[in-house]
Formats: C-alpha cells, structure tokens, sequence
C-alpha cells in the first residue's frame, strides 16, 4: 500500500496573530512548516507529499525544496481545515488507490518525532480503518458554566488529546470528509469525519512531545521540544 503525506497549510493563524500565516514563521531559523516537510521527504515509507495551501498564499513558492525525492504537489485549500485536506485528496486522487494510506499532518505541528510517525505507521498499517496519534489527557478537565465559573468537572479517565498525523484509508476518508462538507456539519479533524461515518479510528499513544504552534508561546516549547529531539542544536 502506497502512503501519502497530506499537510494542510492554508490556514490564517488567526489566533497566533503574527504578520504571516505561522506555517511560516521562522522557527530555529527555518520555516516552521519546513520541519514537517523535510521528515516526510527523508521518511522512506512515505510515497508523495501534498501541501494545501491558501489561494493567496506568497511564501510556499520560496521555501518550496527544489528536485525532491519524491512527488511534492501542492493543492489549492479551502475556508475550513476539512475542505483544505478534501482539496489535497482531489489532486491525488488519480494516482492512489481507494485502500492506499494518506497521513494527514497539521504543518503547525514541527515536532512530529520520526519514532512516532514510525510507531504510526506501524500499528495502523493492517488496520481495516486507520487512526491517529494521541496522548491521554494529563490536566484535570472543568466544564465552564458561561460566566468563567466551574460548573463541574469533568472525569478525564479514557479521554485522549486528538494530534496529527491522522491515518486513514484514501477512499474511505475523502467518502468521509466529503459527506461531512456537504452536510454543512463542521469537523474539526479526519478522525471526527471518520466517526460521523461511523467507523471508530484506533487511538496510537505518541512518545515524544508534538505540540501544534497555535499562540506565540507555544514556539518557545516548539524549539525545546526540538532540540530535546536532536533536530535542532541546543542553545543550552
Ligand atoms: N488549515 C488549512 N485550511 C484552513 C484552516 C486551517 O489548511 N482553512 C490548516 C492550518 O494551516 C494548520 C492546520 O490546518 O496547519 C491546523 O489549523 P489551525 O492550527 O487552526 O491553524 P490556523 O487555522 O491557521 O490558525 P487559527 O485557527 O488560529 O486561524
Ligand atoms: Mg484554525
């Protein structure tokens, strides 16, 4: 089975509220997008990437890695995270077949570790289905009563913190998200589109740290987690 790398880049970072969209920024002086980028063109398993990217989008053209080993397409994304990965699937829809894996990752996640993205791979790839990388949740969970009050708290015990990549069968996830889209039913990751078709993603426990880059604070444990994972040199 072939596998295909998905990564939705054509978001604002609205909520980072940089200059630029934060699949941009630099991050230990490179691109933070080109983190995930680069492992899954030196990650043997993987058969081709596809990057979607905002219509308006004037950066990726920059960055973009001349003669990669393998094919790096790019897709025109859409105003939601869903119709971005709905687009990416639609241009490789000719060169994969219904069962071939694609693994969709956030290009706000740098620190994605080769051993989880192995790990992945790995459990997943007998799996009828698919699933996703996740950790259990750590804090203790409160249910806000809408005036900043705790209304209860919530039991965290079998509750997990959904991340990327999320891998599922080509057919069955773009059936999903399609579904999905023109129910006008928001989904906020693959794996929700999969369940609302009924199926039930298998939860794979991630080892390293693989924060998602959504507030300026979060590039600062971006970088630790790095050079903690020996991607970048460390400073200390
Ligand atoms: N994404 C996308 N298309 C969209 C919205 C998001 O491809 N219409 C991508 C983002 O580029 C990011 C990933 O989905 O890599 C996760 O989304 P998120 O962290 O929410 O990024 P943004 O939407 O850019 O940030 P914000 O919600 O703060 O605007
Ligand atoms: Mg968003």
């Amino acid at each position: 089975m072939a596998i295909w790398a998905v990564v939705p880049a054509a978001g604002k970072g609205e909520r980072f509220g940089a200059g630029l969209p934060k699949q941009y920024l630099p991050l230990c002086g490179r691109s933070l997008i080109s983190y995930c980028i680069e492992l899954f063109l030196a990650a043997e398993r993987i058969d081709g990437i596809v990057v979607a990217l905002a219509g308006d989008d004037e950066d990726w053209e920059q960055l973009e890695p001349q003669a990669p080993a393998k094919p790096l397409l790019t897709a025109t994304g859409g105003s939601s995270r869903a119709a971005s990965v709905s687009a990416a699937l639609g241009v490789i829809a000719d060169r994969v077949d219904e069962k071939d894996w694609v693994l969709v990752h956030d290009a706000a996640r740098p620190c994605l570790a080769r051993s989880d993205l192995e790990q992945l791979i790995d459990t997943l790839e007998d799996d009828e289905v698919g699933g996703i990388l996740a950790a259990p949740v750590a804090d203790t969970l409160k249910r806000a009563d809408g005036a900043s009050r705790v209304a209860a708290t919530v039991d965290r015990n079998g509750l997990w913190a959904a991340q990327t990549p999320q891998m599922f069968r080509f057919g069955l996830l773009r059936k999903a998200l399609d579904e999905a889209l023109s129910a006008g039913t928001p989904v906020t990751d693959e794996a929700m589109a999969m369940e609302r078709a009924g199926y039930r993603p298998r939860l794979v426990a991630a080892r390293s740290a693989n924060p998602k880059v959504t507030r300026p604070d979060d590039l600062v444990v971006a970088e630790a987690v790095l050079a903690a994972n020996g991607v970048v040199e460390s400073k200390r």
